[in-house]
């Protein structure tokens, strides 16, 4: 398959095709794929670029995606008004400097880090970066160890539930890294305790716990993997840390489920992500990392740098970045407090649980989870369902906009395939009822005429969805 910036040979020299309303004097000749000899007036310019974008789907349909995709028209001022702050210009600008600071220390406090402890963290890009930053320094920790102790230190390995996010793959692909999944299998659709110890050898470099599996919106448990690494302490002295990749989980667990314990308290957990993006409730653009204490983040992996005005440390993989993400991140945590997330995904909960209630009643489901740990649930046929698929399914609610995946579950069950639907802010009660009157005459019509024989969706035709 090309890759998607590869265009057409025969394309190269297409042109834009001007509505002559635009024109502004004489004839104006845009190549689509070359940088044009001259510009346009930036209002042509807006209008073009608009008339291209129209084709995207609508973002607030889209129940495929985790990342927010509404904010208040005062949040998207803000972020506006801070496009021109370079995050990395900490010296520049001190006081974006210190809204990062403070978010750091709202979610460590959030996730329980130990008083005192000196939890430390960043920004991101998203989770993807953090968990890079998260699995690099256990890397680097399990290596420091092995080499003071003599011991090889060329075959790391990461534990984790192959449910995980394709960036755990990335990172182990990137590092050199063997990773070492659990299989799903049916009933047991993510990383147990049991499991994860028993994949765990002198060359682990940690394990990955998901709160909030990119599947089906469950959470791994995170205090059952611990306690199943205690006892591999206890019995054979291997002493294997956690990451929690709480992508999703991390700004949803603390306020929707507070008694359970998977953050900081676990004392193996040494290091969080979470995604701003994401139930964090800030457009794209922005993740988090934070470890429990200065021991767990590598001093080696500081970089300081002081080309930019004063002594800077530096952490992150990327370097320039606009503060407006930043900004919009501390803007809705003083806007919504503990209480107004608890709300938020409070709502988002409840839409949830109405949604995979009536799609559980329609007949031909089967639920795989309901959405009472994210507001998120998967669902499949049922296995006498014969006349269409999911992926039929799916193509036809494009047709009202709706954009939900349908997907195979990972090795081991790719025979699996099921739709999920992230309900996030915004996605209301209104909204869900009106999904529910297309799912059931889509099913309805694919019922009285079965695609069996010929499906909608071939199977070689079916997009591949990339979690
Ligand atoms: C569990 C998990 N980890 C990591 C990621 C990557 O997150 P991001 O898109 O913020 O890079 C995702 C995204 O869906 C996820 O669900």
């Amino acid at each position: 398959m090309p890759l998607q910036s590869q265009v057409d040979q025969t394309k190269l020299n297409a042109e834009l095709d001007l509505n002559p309303v635009y024109v502004q004097e004489g004839t104006c000749e845009i190549p689509v794929y070359r940088l044009g000899q001259d510009g346009v007036q930036a209002a042509t310019a807006l209008q073009i670029v608009r008339d291209e974008l129209i084709l995207d789907g609508n973002a607030r349909l889209n129940l495929a995606t985790f990342v927010t995709t509404w904010m208040e028209p005062e949040a998207q001022t803000l972020m506006a008004e801070c496009f021109d702050k370079n995050m990395i210009d900490k010296d520049e600008y001190p006081q974006t400097a210190e809204l990062e600071r403070r978010c750091v220390n709202i979610l460590s406090d959030l996730w329980n880090a130990p008083a005192g402890s000196g939890a430390t963290g960043c920004s991101t890009t998203g989770s993807s970066e953090a968990c890079m930053l998260g699995g690099m320094a256990l890397l680097w920790r399990w290596r420091a160890r092995r080499q003071a102790a003599g011991l090889d230190s060329t075959r790391p390995n990461l534990v984790m539930g192959a449910n995980v996010q394709v960036c755990w793959e990335k990172f182990c692909r990137y590092w050199q890294v063997e990773p070492k999944l659990v299989p799903m299998v049916p009933g047991r659709l993510h990383l147990r305790g049991p499991e994860a110890a028993a994949e765990c050898d002198e060359n682990t470099i940690g394990v990955v716990a998901v709160l909030g599996s990119t599947m089906d919106g469950s959470y791994e448990p995170v205090a059952e993997i611990s306690a199943a690494l205690d006892h591999l302490q206890a019995t054979r002295g291997l002493d294997v840390p956690i990451h929690v990749d709480g992508a999703s989980g991390g700004f949803v667990a603390p306020f929707l489920q507070p008694d359970t314990v998977w953050d900081f308290e676990v004392p193996r957990v040494a290091s969080i992500n979470a995604s701003g993006h994401k139930y964090g409730l800030v457009y794209p653009g922005v993740g988090w990392i934070v470890w429990r204490d200065a021991a767990a983040l590598p001093d080696d992996l500081v970089f300081r740098v002081n080309y930019l005005g004063g002594d800077m440390p530096t952490f992150a993989l990327n370097f320039s970045r606009s503060g407006s993400n930043v900004a919009a991140q501390y803007y809705n945590f003083l806007r919504l407090g503990f209480n107004g997330y608890r709300r938020v995904h409070k709502a988002c909960q409840d839409v949830a649980l109405h949604l995979s209630g009536e799609i559980a009643k329609m007949g031909p489901f089967e639920l795989l989870t309901d959405g009472s740990e994210l507001p998120v649930f998967a669902f499949k046929l049922r296995d006498d369902v014969e006349g269409f698929t999911v992926f039929d399914l799916s193509e036809r609610l494009r047709q009202r906009g709706w954009q939900v995946p349908a997907y195979t579950f990972p090795e081991n069950m790719t025979d699996t395939a099921v739709i999920r639907i992230v309900v996030r802010n915004g996605f209301s009660r209104d909204l869900a009822g009106l999904f529910l009157d297309d799912l059931q005459r889509q099913v309805k019509l694919l019922d009285l005429h079965p695609h069996s024989h010929a499906p909608l969706v071939a199977p070689n035709q079916r997009e591949a969805f990339t979690h």
